[in-house]
């Protein structure tokens, strides 16, 4: 395990950096969002004629005259609808007219005075009065969305829980939550002789310059996205929003260059959030502690106006694997509601159900007066429920141990409200964390260059993950050469094919074509040597050399591959090569795995809660840089922190209107909530997974920390809280 620095920190500290918004382009033109200020309902009429003749205004864009560039919404836009393509307002929030203007603020004043009339209803705007006209999804994940895998003789899972000792049911809820990024989206779009460059931020540079290109309907190969660097992404960054294509468009009609930068409030309405949720979850056990049934249930918010695409609420993603019991019952039903669209964000599915899951796995230890260690090894899975198959590496029970042991989990009285430190009450708890290890077929690329460097490149992005440091340093160890000899690429749509960076795969896919890449470029390198003629290895035979710690070496003789490449007059040899999961994954369930373990305060008097602090304890494989995947896992730790204490999206029942559309209001934790968060890696290598050994960390983290919190809470005050955030008001009487 080693430890570098990030190779993109110096520019990102210095500020040379650039984000979506931030590129010098000539002649650039702004544009500015008017967003929809009724929950649903349709547009009646438009009145552009102050606003476009307000100072700086070139054009004012709505319903009425849309840029007409469209082709049709495509995959990969988070919306069912194009903007200003109709004048059906479906939230609050909505993009529903755009001014372009020379500078931003010329924009956004006119954009105020653009008046819209509207035809309202009433909009759907709360997931508890929606459930009773519930829908089920067609599937989850593949899955039927209601899913028992029951025992030979077992009728349903009511009747196994009828027949078990204990059983424990809560209901657990969590609103929509937004990802906060702290880049706030931007796109900049130039046209040169009809091929289009965009600057945005993007997960995914190449799925969203296609997605780009076909819905403003030009050829794929004229949109090039650049994307070197993002501001935070979280899943918010992978579908394409509004304003990258009607940047686009409005670019293309003005004949000239337009950017356009979302405010933070207008991010809440024109891009996506985490839906709002509401789980209930049954565990049956025997006495001994083995679970006999599990039943898990979830509604999910579903915005009319998304992509449709249900990022599920957890059964699916915890329930289904985290434990072993012979009965167990997934359930995912969605409400449509009249608000922004859901789209993924961290460890969607998993982070919710992990609330759900792991805190009643807690209430059946308490239950049970067992230790929530113990309960969690007395259910510990070796093979994928349902499925028979082993993972291709889980050591779990280890985070336990190990995590146990550095945060002295041993000293622990397990009796709720024991421990007291002044005016604070003081609670301890724990929980499981999993994620499934995912890898997508990517190309990687590698060049050997006559000044001594290689290039490694591919589609990816890096969204704060440390990719570009993860690249830097496969290609320098697949190359057997210092890691200031390589330069990595990525974030740009025009480079080797690449899913891009979500679901926690990035490294995982990434690294393992960078290394067959790398070696096909040694086999080429060594061709070179033997066949060139004016190599001083020509006429040799292949078994004759060999490639060394980026030297050719033959009898007698050792020459660096940029010397080589000197004497041949080759600027540089090129090699790409594409890598994918095997028929490994029929044998084997691949995840990620980990421990929380936290201590918490709550003020007896004001009900403050506080985290102390986190012991988080990972398995995840081969650990390729142990200071950004900390980083990650810190992250993580801090977004479930989030979710815990602080982020709660308010919507006005009425009007539909998101109350809190700013970082103020909309509360994340900030650095004096976050405690000591020590992090722990096993490194165990998974090289049935790949041929690192490496699996994903980027979710991982935030899977589970809500729960230890809440467990924590509960230990600290006896109070069981179920519902996101935990604030002060539910820790005291009122
Ligand atoms: Mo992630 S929510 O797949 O960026």
């Amino acid at each position: 395990m080693t430890a570098l620095s990030r190779v993109d920190g110096r520019v990102k500290v210095t500020g040379a950096a650039r984000y979506s918004a931030d590129y010098p382009i000539g002649g650039l033109a702004n544009g500015y969002l008017v967003l929809s200020t009724i929950g649903r309902g349709a547009i009646r009429s438009v009145d552009t004629a102050a606003a476009r003749r307000s100072p700086g205004v070139l054009a004012v864009y709505t319903h009425d005259n849309p840029p007409r560039l469209f082709g049709g919404a495509e995959s990969g836009v988070g919306y069912n609808w194009l903007p200003l393509q109709d004048n059906q307002v479906r939230y609050h929030g909505q993009i529903v007219g755009l001014v372009v203007a020379e500078t931003f603020e010329q924009a956004r004043d006119a954009a105020a005075l653009v008046r819209v009339d509207y035809t309202a209803v009433p909009p759907r705007a709360s997931l508890r009065d929606g459930i009773p006209g519930a829908t089920l999804p067609d599937d989850v994940n593949g899955e039927p969305p209601l899913l028992d895998l029951l025992a030979d003789g077992v009728a349903s899972i009511d009747e196994a829980l009828g027949a078990s000792d204990v059983v424990v049911t809560g209901t657990f809820t969590q609103p929509i939550e937004y990802h906060s990024a702290m880049e706030p989206h931007a796109a900049i779009a130039v046209w040169r002789d009809g091929y289009l460059t965009l600057y945005s931020g993007a997960q995914a540079p190449q799925l969203a310059a296609g997605t780009i290109a076909t819905t403003i309907g030009v050829d794929p190969s004229r949109v090039h996205l650049l994307s070197p660097h993002v501001g935070g992404g979280f899943g918010n960054k992978i579908l394409t929003w509004g304003h990258p294509l009607l940047a686009a468009a409005a670019a293309k009609a003005l004949g000239r260059p337009v950017r356009i930068v979302l405010t933070r409030e207008q991010t809440f309405g024109v891009t996506g959030h985490r839906s709002a949720m509401s789980q209930t979850v049954s565990l049956g056990a025997d006495r001994g502690g083995h679970l006999v049934a599990v039943k898990h249930d979830a509604y999910a918010s579903l915005s009319a106006g998304s992509d449709g695409f249900l990022y599920e609420a957890g059964p699916h993603t915890t329930s289904r694997y985290f434990y072993a019991s012979p009965n167990i019952h997934l359930g995912q039903r969605l409400v449509t509601l009249d608000v922004p669209p859901q789209t993924p964000m961290r460890a969607p599915g998993q982070q919710a159900g992990s609330f759900a899951l792991e805190t009643a796995m807690d209430e059946l230890a308490v239950r049970l007066g067992l230790d929530p260690i113990e309960l969690r090894m007395r259910n510990y899975a070796t093979t994928y429920p349902g499925r028979g198959v082993p993972w291709s590496g889980k050591h779990l029970d280890e985070c336990y141990r190990v995590g146990a042991e550095a945060f002295g989990w041993s000293r622990r009285d397990p009796v709720p409200g024991a421990a007291v430190d002044g005016d604070w009450l003081v609670g301890t708890g724990m929980a499981t964390a999993a994620y499934p290890a995912v890898r997508y077929r990517t190309t990687g690329k590698v060049r050997l260059q006559a000044d001594g460097t290689a290039a490694v490149s591919t589609a990816t992005s890096d969204l704060g993950t440390g990719m570009w440091t993860v690249l830097t340093m496969v290609g320098a160890d697949a190359l057997g050469i210092p890691v200031d000899r390589v330069r990595a690429a990525l974030g740009d749509s025009a480079l080797a094919g690449n899913p891009g960076a979500f679901a926690s795969a990035g490294t995982a896919s990434s690294a393992p074509a960078i290394q067959a890449a790398a070696r096909s470029a040694t086999r080429a390198l060594l061709e070179l040597a033997v066949t060139h003629e004016r190599s001083p290895f020509h006429g040799l035979s292949q078994d004759q050399v060999r490639y060394e710690r980026g030297d050719v070496v033959g009898p007698g003789r050792r020459i660096a591959f940029g010397t080589l490449l000197g004497i041949v007059n080759l600027a540089g040899i090129d090699a790409a090569e594409t890598t994918a999961l095997g028929p490994e994954r029929e044998r084997f369930a691949f995840a990620s795995f980990g421990a929380h373990f936290c201590e918490v305060a709550v003020n007896r008097w004001t009900g403050e809660p506080r985290v102390r602090r986190v012991t988080t304890v990972i398995d995840a494989g081969t650990i390729i840089n142990e200071k950004t995947a900390r980083g990650q896992i810190i992250g993580g730790v801090i977004f479930g922190i989030g979710q815990a204490l602080f982020e709660n999206t308010h919507l006005e029942p009425d009007t539909g209107r998101i109350a809190n559309a700013n970082l103020a209001d909309y509360v994340l934790p900030l650095s004096t909530d976050v405690p000591p968060i020590d992090v722990r890696f096993l490194n165990h290598p998974d090289t049935v997974f790949n041929p690192l050994g490496a699996r994903g960390i980027g979710e991982l983290g935030t899977v589970g920390i809500a729960a230890a919190i809440g467990n924590a809470l509960h230990h600290a005050t006896g109070r069981r809280v179920r519902d996101l955030p935990i604030t002060l008001d539910k820790l005291i009487d009122t």
